[in-house]
């Protein structure tokens, strides 16, 4: 058991493999935190702060008349409201009498093995084998609010999950302003705040700020966890790196809207909060009902940023994602987004088809502008039945004429969308998100359905399940393209609109629950304008996002850097698409884009018809070479071995975990005349181990006419070569060049 409690002390142990996390329940029931960080023999730590008569801090009664206590000082597990702490809260309460309060004692707490689930959104999962819960309840004894902390131990995997259920169980109602996960505070120490922001076709990109007595606020206000920020945030030691230093990882497991605060508080602790945004957040609790907060997964690890993205890759791809996609291999397709766009008939996609057979390709996605009258992006999102004058032999016989070329076939669809052009919007214009008496405001001529309504919600399912079951759908590329306003739902009373954002996400979860449970051999591939949707919520139901609907390879170095500070590469939906880029215009080698988009879950998007036999011919090594890596590029542990744009190239390693082999990724990211040599030490080797080098990208790159060609270089090294004195390159010509470089264990 992890989970250890002393009657007497009143004190509560969580022990990882290599993390601690204690709480106290102190002598007058107040819950505080006491540590959370590296794990040594469990000891008391109450010693960490000795109390202290603070001015302007206030004293709660039942330490009275001694000063040495104040809610505004000591550690507190979750904080309560209005009653004197005046750093950032989890919770804000509005009581029946109007007060706004909420102050908690301790009641009780109880362990158990396996996993706590909560209803109706995702959470990570375990065995009774693998995680263990602890439950501790803390009430307001005069409105009798209780909140049950969750804790979700994955202890071999250094994992901790917080969310907090609230009751109410008094006689009134209250409303919640606020209800966040968690908050932890850690007393000491000097940090920094890493934080994924971007935009449409620039997402995740790290900032890195020290923790100042301001609030950082990480947000999203956009209904959907978005291209804005990631609900996903790194506190570290000012000096920490890839390689040493302590982190904390906070993730939240949510799609919507999110609010992560953190800030040094008067006596230099930190604080940090995280849950649904509370901006538009109001939540009606009657008396007898519960209100769940998403799940955060939090690590710690004093190894640098490295030991903490492994520890989130981990539990993403084993306790995250689910179905029969979790670990199998998955399909390597053909979107025919960037190939065609809107413009296609059947005959060119059957064309399309015999290209992709052709190379090896195993799916067929059919991309936007199949249903209604979808010729333009201003229309049809809703009428999700399909348009027999561009696909003339019906989808049925589509989708079988592709199956007998020997290809899966996919297909998307923006389900939470509505045009005002559509048949579904003359029937029900009150499904869509609008304010009264007002005309709502429009992303790409499109409105959001109100999926807080179940009818919309039922609706959405009777249109998806006869196309899945008809046809022989095994992916679906499930899209979002805008961000949510004019926020309001037609049938929920003024009082309850502060529901709506929150409901809203809990259909989609619905919905996704709904088509995965009676689909469970569909692939989903989760979508928002790229990656403005990319979070562990969604990876609950689709073990793929499509990382940014910018597929330059040069910029997506950036994109999937970032993004894989928190997500593991089979999260990583990438494609390799045509050149010159359509977002960017920049001509790079085919190679280079194909050892940028393995790095993810691997793909085409472009038309093999206007492609050379030479490029093709790379095509198809390409997917031998995916294919032969594919354990090692999926289940590897990921080395980011440069810091994005510091130098003119980009290094990247993926290392079996029992260090038998390692495939060393690079990038030149600008071409130089007389460059110094580029060397990359290699990490995860065995050092006395033997590693003979395989040279993927032979061929495929030019080395400058004096130097001597690769082939002839060295061959074998010990692994202490490798990760101490690096791998110096072949000094290189020309735009972008790539390498993709093996080393296998030799020696047993
Ligand atoms: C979004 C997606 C793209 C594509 C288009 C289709 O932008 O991110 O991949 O599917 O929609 O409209």
């Amino acid at each position: 058991m992890s989970i250890n409690y002393q009657e007497r002390t009143g004190i509560i142990t969580i022990e990882t493999l290599h993390t601690m996390y204690q709480m106290r329940v102190d002598e007058n029931g107040f819950l505080q935190h006491l540590y959370y960080g590296k794990r040594f023999s469990a000891d008391d730590m109450t010693y960490l702060y000795p109390g202290y008569d603070r001015p302007c801090s206030g004293n709660p009664d039942e330490a009275y008349p001694s000063r040495m206590v104040s809610f505004n000082v000591f550690p507190q597990e979750y904080t309560g409201y209005g009653i004197g702490d005046f750093r950032i809260n989890s919770l804000a309460v509005r009581n029946a009498d109007g007060s706004y309060g909420a102050d908690f004692r301790y009641v009780s707490h109880e362990t158990g093995k396996g996993k706590y689930g909560l209803s109706g959104l995702p959470a990570s999962y375990g065995t009774e084998e693998e995680a263990e819960t602890l439950v501790v309840r803390i009430q307001d004894p005069v409105t009798k609010l209780k909140a049950e902390l969750l804790y979700g131990i994955f202890a071999e995997k250094d994992i901790i999950t917080r969310a907090v259920r609230i009751k109410n169980e008094g006689q009134q109602s209250v409303i919640l302003d606020r209800a966040l996960s968690m908050s932890l505070d850690i007393p000491f120490g000097k940090w920094d705040l890493i934080h994924f922001h971007g935009r449409h076709a620039l997402e995740r990109q790290t900032e890195r700020e020290q923790l100042t007595h301001l609030v950082k606020k990480v947000e999203s206000k956009r209904g959907t966890s978005s291209h804005q920020e990631n609900p996903f945030i790194i506190l570290c030691d000012r000096n920490a790196g890839e390689d040493h230093g302590a982190c904390y990882g906070f993730m939240l497991v949510y799609s919507g809207g999110f609010t992560a605060e953190a800030e040094l508080d008067q006596f230099d602790s930190a604080r940090i909060v995280m849950g649904i945004q509370d901006d538009q957040f109001a939540w009606s609790l009657e008396p007898g009902g519960t209100f769940e907060t998403p799940e955060v997964i939090l690590t710690f690890t004093d190894e640098g940023f490295t030991g903490l993205s492994h520890r989130f890759h981990k539990i993403i791809r084993h306790n995250i994602c689910r179905g029969k996609y979790q670990f199998a291999q998955r399909p390597v397709l053909l979107n025919n987004w960037e190939a065609t766009y809107l413009d296609f008939t059947d005959e060119k996609l059957l064309a399309l088809a015999d290209e992709a057979a052709a190379l090896g390709i195993d799916m067929l996605v059919l991309d936007d502008g199949w249903f209604g009258e979808r010729n333009t992006d201003d229309r049809s999102l809703g009428d999700w039945f399909v348009n027999e004058k561009k696909i003339r032999c019906g989808l049925k016989s589509l989708v079988e004429q592709i199956n007998a070329k020997g290809l899966k076939f996919g297909i998307w669809m923006e389900p939470e969308m509505i045009n005002e052009n559509s048949e579904l919007y003359r029937l029900h214009p009150d499904w869509a998100f609008a304010m009264p008496g007002r005309i709502p405001t429009r992303t790409r001529s499109q409105l959001v359905l109100d999926l807080s309504r179940s009818e919309v919600v039922d609706y959405l399912y009777d249109r998806i399940e006869p196309l899945l079951r008809e046809n022989n759908i095994e992916y679906l590329k499930w899209d979002m393209n805008r961000s949510l306003s004019d926020v309001y739902s037609a049938t929920l009373p003024p009082e309850r609109q502060g529901e709506v954002l929150h409901r809203y996400v809990l259909g989609i979860y619905d919905l996704m629950d709904r088509i995965t449970t009676n689909f469970p051999d569909l692939l989903l591939e989760g979508c928002s304008g790229g990656g403005g949707r990319f979070d562990a919520g969604i990876l609950y139901y689709s073990p793929q996002i499509w990382c940014s609907d910018d597929t330059d390879p040069i910029e997506r170095l950036n994109i999937q850097y970032g993004t894989s500070f928190g997500y593991p590469v089979s999260t990583v939906g990438a494609h390799v698409s045509a050149s010159p880029n359509h977002q960017t215009g920049r001509t790079t080698p085919i190679h280079t884009r194909a050892v940028v988009a393995m790095s993810g879950t691997f793909g085409y998007e472009l038309d093999p018809g206007k492609l050379t036999a030479q490029e093709k011919d790379q095509i198809r090594e390409q997917l031998r070479l995916f294919r032969k890596h594919y354990d090692l590029i999926q289940g590897g542990l990921l080395y980011r071995l440069t810091a994005i744009q510091e130098d003119t190239y980009e290094a990247w390693q993926f290392a079996a975990e029992d260090k038998s082999e390692a495939l060393l990724n690079v990038v030149v990211t600008a071409p130089r005349a007389n460059r110094p040599l580029i060397n990359i030490r290699l990490k995860g080797l065995e050092p006395d181990g033997i590693y003979e080098l395989t040279d993927e990208s032979d061929g495929y790159y030019m080395a400058v006419p004096s130097e001597p060609p690769v082939k002839e270089w060295k061959k074998l090294f010990t692994g202490g070569a490798l990760m101490f004195g690096g791998y110096t390159l072949p000094n290189v010509w020309g735009d972008y060049p790539a390498f993709q470089l093996h080393f296998r264990r030799i020696d047993g």
